[in-house]
């Protein structure tokens, strides 16, 4: 009885792939179709089918299967563009170049505590991957090499390094918030109003970023378990913390936002300064254009501003969100969001900016559904 439910389970999987295989064929031309028709299309197993192996679909599954890629690399983005992923901000050229460098005071004794625990953290990483943010002296005669030599340069390893480690850790936080506020609604059955997709919007985003920037370099197994460990660390200390004290969190999130926001602002610097060769005129990644609907010819340095203005409009909404009761306001960015000249000169809303933002947003709401009642 086992063995002959094993032999259905093998066989309703090998039709599957083959389906996968046709419909994967046809979607090139029609690339939404082909997605339904692989998440839609159930064939039961054939009931008196002889458990013989064919080696010929065996092949043939190996060789065209769109399931099995060694590398992980997903076939989504090259047949469906756009709407693989949660939503996001797609930002104009002008809103990418309107993020400002911004610093909230700390001013409550939580809020000094996590601004000292980001710089605590901050500190630490730039010990352990030996970087110093050093002043390039006036009117420098240095080369780029030699600058480097000296340690007032990252070369573009050293960039990519401190990028995919940040995007490795700032990608735990919107998901642990998501998982806490998930259960609880769970549990007190109640509503969550608005924050839990935020939250996930959030750290989807921060993967993309990872996913962008390991196109341009795959890590060291050394690199990958530093990943592992700090993953380990971080993931359980972050949750413990948010059950602790959820507004202290975002307080958090908000501090190591301005530091991604500096960060990538001091990226784009060197690159505009031609002081990253590597990177001028080098072209965005695949993903990058399709994902902030980059035009074809982007190139990297587009990709950069895009992804720092991700990390203003997180800076924004956590330092927004520890201003909140976090236990009962609704989330003021769940209708709607600022857009980057809010998001990027603004370090965050009050508690009463708010309330006006919400209240704006319903009156936009009556005024559509007015609109399309009449
Ligand atoms: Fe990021
Ligand atoms: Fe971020």
């Amino acid at each position: 009885m086992l063995r002959t439910s094993l032999i259905h389970l093998v066989l309703a999987q090998r039709n599957a792939a083959l389906r996968i295989v046709g419909a994967s064929i046809v979607g090139a031309s029609r690339p939404r179709r082909a997605l339904m028709s692989t998440t839609s299309t159930s064939t039961p197993p054939p009931k008196s089918a002889a458990p013989s192996a064919s080696p010929g679909v065996d092949q043939l599954i190996a060789s065209t299967s769109q399931l099995k890629k060694p590398d992980a690399v997903s076939t989504v983005p090259t047949m469906v563009r756009g709407d693989w992923v949660l939503f996001h901000p797609v930002y104009t050229p002008e809103e990418m170049r309107a993020v400002q460098v911004l610093h909230k005071d700390a001013k409550t004794i939580s809020d000094k505590l996590a601004y000292g625990l980001v710089k605590f953290a901050r500190y630490g990483f730039d010990v352990v991957s030996r970087y110093k943010h050093k002043e390039i002296p006036p009117a420098s005669p240095m080369t780029v090499e030699e600058l480097r030599k000296e340690g007032y340069l990252l070369d573009e390893k050293g960039w990519l390094n401190r990028i995919l480690f940040l995007e490795t850790i700032a990608g735990v936080p919107g998901m642990v918030a998501a998982t806490l506020r998930h259960l609880t609604s769970l549990r007190l059955m109640r509503r969550d109003s608005g924050w839990i997709h935020t939250c996930l919007e959030e750290a989807e985003n921060e993967r993309m970023h990872l996913m962008t920037f390991m196109t341009l370099r795959d890590s060291s197994i050394w690199f990958r378990a530093l990943i592992l460990g700090a993953q380990g660390v971080f993931y359980n200390m972050f949750f413990l913390a948010y059950i602790i004290s959820p507004r202290a969190c975002h307080r958090f999130v908000g501090y190591l936002e301005e530091e991604a926001v500096l960060t990538y602002t001091r990226c784009i610097a060197d690159l505009e300064a031609g002081k990253i060769p590597e990177w001028t005129d080098k072209p965005a990644p695949e993903i990058a254009i399709d994902y902030w609907r980059l035009p074809a010819d982007a190139k990297l340095l587009d990709v950069i501003y895009a992804v720092r203005s991700d990390e203003s409009t997180h800076r924004f909404v956590n330092h927004s969100f520890a201003n909140l009761e976090v236990a009962t306001d609704v989330n003021p960015f769940a209708l709607r969001e600022p857009d980057m000249h809010v998001k990027g000169g603004k370090i965050a809303f009050e508690r009463s900016e708010s309330e006006n933002y919400v209240r704006e947003s319903h009156a936009i709401m009556r005024q559509k559904k007015e609109n399309s009642d009449a």
